[in-house]
């Protein structure tokens, strides 16, 4: 996690730095800081907490002049936030500063080998061994930044992607990368580094995707590129169609509730394209019929809420296209030793394309020869080039910590998938194909519909801020929206929710419920109506207070729950898509009712490049 920048250019480094780092945060905000070299030497300056803290410190980076300068904004793995743990981080002379986006795994070994040498550290970090390995190496090899830069890459072990700047040569920005993400933009005034495209875009839209082990090195007019043996590369930069507006708040009061307003627009952009003259083309798959047919099972991999997406397309995959599929965690699939056969097909789902554990995930299915798709949403993300196939999510960009867009493109992008398996495997026929499509061009505006219904929500989101615990229950696709909808709330919220099978609840779960404890019921299976409903019979003969999510023709339920929102009834395959929308705005008003920051919960990242 973590994120960098670095300018060279004929500006003022510090507040093109401090913009920069504000569309970064989202990976990272527990502390930041900054290194500008001012014509003599270089300045450091840091400060725990938010960017803004930083901002403040240095007056908006005036106090920083110069035009030549790396950033970071934190997210802690090794060290606690603190002053002195933010980067950037110095080398004993004070002559070369770095940040880092990553974790050096054997730092301890190479510390103990430079404090031999006679090397000091004053944090806890990976990165000070970094940079003091650097120094190390530029002073052995007649002060030559690119072998410098060089042997450091051989010798560390681990992720990173690092923006240097020396003092011997005031006019450079230099960069490295592997396995953390890093992007080189190319602009008018001077040249950029960061670790995302939005931190770029005010400035340019050209930008280069750095590979690993590549090495970029910017001056004010040039960008050269090296591979891992100082050899010069060509690279071709690539243009970002992506509209500004998109990284920036609009009006909303955050980042979240903009992303769930853009969703009917986002989940419009993932379908429309790919459905012409009632068939599915999905463009950029490049997977030919007989790939599709001899396709024996399907393994899905992914976190966080991609995860929950993957949940709820197992019950799509099996039930439209009748192959079986398993779906992991990342981080538990890659350590379990999965049985992958000839035929089967591996799908990682991924917002960011750079989630290190579903990365590495992707990489064990390809070393053991098995066919990998990426449902991914950054274009030319990790994910994205290293998958066999790819599949894009038009989301645009998401800020938001707590996804909401991304999540609703995953879902309508893996229906298509499964509905276009469906069909090339002769399991549905092209009448029911094109019902299901209209059922799913439908999604849009039914969205557009619930987003209308926010201020009843966040009536009964105001009765619930000081809750302590919230349960979700349903069965089959309604467990896997109450996976989410738990999530939601608890990761904005702070408040400890959990999501059960309700079919499980009286195995244990049922204790749980005390006199007016909320559970949160969704119902939108019709064949599971009458089973979920006995389940919201019996928590409430144990006091809990019942919110009922539920297709507008389940009038049943107002005789058990106490509180419903209805959603538009569509395919039961589909129904995930609309009933996570009051979910979602349920959390937001949750969240903002208990006065927290919404966009940047405590603790969490929204792009996770470590395991
Ligand atoms: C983090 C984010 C989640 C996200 C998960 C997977 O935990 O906070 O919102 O679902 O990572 O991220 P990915 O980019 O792979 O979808």
């Amino acid at each position: 996690m973590c994120g960098i920048v670095g300018y060279v250019g004929k500006a003022q480094a510090a507040p093109i730095l401090l913009d920069g780092l504000s569309k970064l945060e989202y990976r990272g905000y527990d502390s930041a800081g900054m290194a500008v070299y001012d014509g003599q030497q270089i300045n450091i300056q840091k400060a725990t907490g938010r960017l803004k803290v930083l901002s403040e410190l240095t007056h908006d980076g005036e106090i920083m002049p110069g035009t030549v300068g790396i950033g970071h904004t934190r997210w802690a793995t090794h060290g606690e936030p603190s002053d002195t743990n933010a980067h950037p981080h110095f080398n004993k002379s004070r002559t070369i500063a770095l940040v880092h986006n990553g974790i050096i795994e054997n730092y301890q070994k190479l510390k103990n080998l430079l404090s031999e040498k006679g090397y000091e550290f004053y944090s806890e970090t990976d990165t000070e061994v970094v940079v003091n390995l650097l120094d190390y190496y530029y002073n052995k090899y007649g002060k030559d930044m690119l072998t410098a830069v060089t042997k450091v890459m051989h010798r560390v072990e681990g992720s990173y992607a690092l923006g240097i700047i020396f003092q011997d040569h005031p006019d450079l920005v230099y960069s490295v990368r592997k396995d953390s993400p890093l992007i080189v933009g190319m602009a008018q005034d001077g040249n950029l580094i960061a670790s995302d495209v939005p931190a770029v875009l005010k400035y340019t839209r050209d930008v280069y995707f750095i590979e690993n082990q590549e090495i970029a090195c910017l001056s004010e007019h040039d960008i050269r590129f090296f591979n891992e043996d100082g050899d010069e590369i060509q690279k071709e930069a690539k243009h970002i169609d992506w509209d500004i507006n998109a990284a920036e708040k609009n009006g909303y009061e955050h980042f979240m509730l903009k992303e769930i307003y853009e969703q009917p627009k986002a989940v419009r952009d993932t379908i429309s394209p790919r459905i012409k003259d009632g068939q599915i083309e999905i463009e950029e798959l490049g997977m030919s019929d007989e790939e599709i047919k001899a396709i024996k099972k399907i393994h899905i991999v992914a976190c966080g809420s991609a995860y929950h997406t993957g949940v709820t397309n197992k019950y799509v995959f099996e039930g439209l296209a009748r192959i079986p599929v398993e779906v992991d965690l990342a981080s538990e699939f890659r350590y379990r030793n999965p049985i992958l056969n000839e035929g089967d097909l591996l799908i990682v789902i991924s917002q960011s394309g750079e989630t290190a554990d579903s990365l590495a995930a992707l990489r064990l299915a390809k070393e053991k020869g098995i066919t990998t798709l990426g449902i991914v949403n950054v274009v030319g993300s990790s994910i994205a080039r290293e998958a066999d196939r790819v599949m894009y999510t038009w989301a645009g960009p998401e800020i938001a910590v707590a996804t909401t867009k991304a999540y609703s493109c995953q879902l309508v992008a893996l229906y298509l998938l499964a509905l276009k398996f469906a069909g090339v495997r002769g399991e549905i026929s092209d009448e029911t194909m094109k019902e299901y499509l209209r059922d799913i061009e439908m999604l849009p505006n039914q969205i557009e519909s619930l987003l209308g219904n926010q201020e009843r929500i966040q009536k009964f989101a105001n009765r619930y801020v000081a809750a302590k615990d919230v349960f979700f229950i349903g069965r089959g696709i309604d467990y896997a929206i109450s996976l989410e909808g738990s999530l939601k709330l608890k990761e904005i919220s702070y408040i400890h929710s959990e999501a059960y099978a309700a079919g499980e609840l009286k195995h244990g779960t049922i204790s749980l419920i005390e006199d007016g404890t909320l559970v949160t019921a969704v119902v939108t299976q019709e064949d599971l109506y009458k089973k979920t409903i006995s389940n919201i019979v019996e928590v409430k003969t144990r006091g809990a207070v019942v919110m009922a999510i539920t297709n507008d023709d389940n009038l049943e339920i107002e005789k058990c729950a106490d509180y419903t929102i209805y959603v538009p009834k569509t395919n039961q395959y589909f129904t995930n898509s609309l009933a996570i929308i009051p979910l979602q705005i349920f959390s937001y008003y949750v969240s903002v009712g208990r006065g927290l920051d919404v966009d940047k919960p405590r603790n969490l990242a929204k792009s996770v490049t470590v395991e």
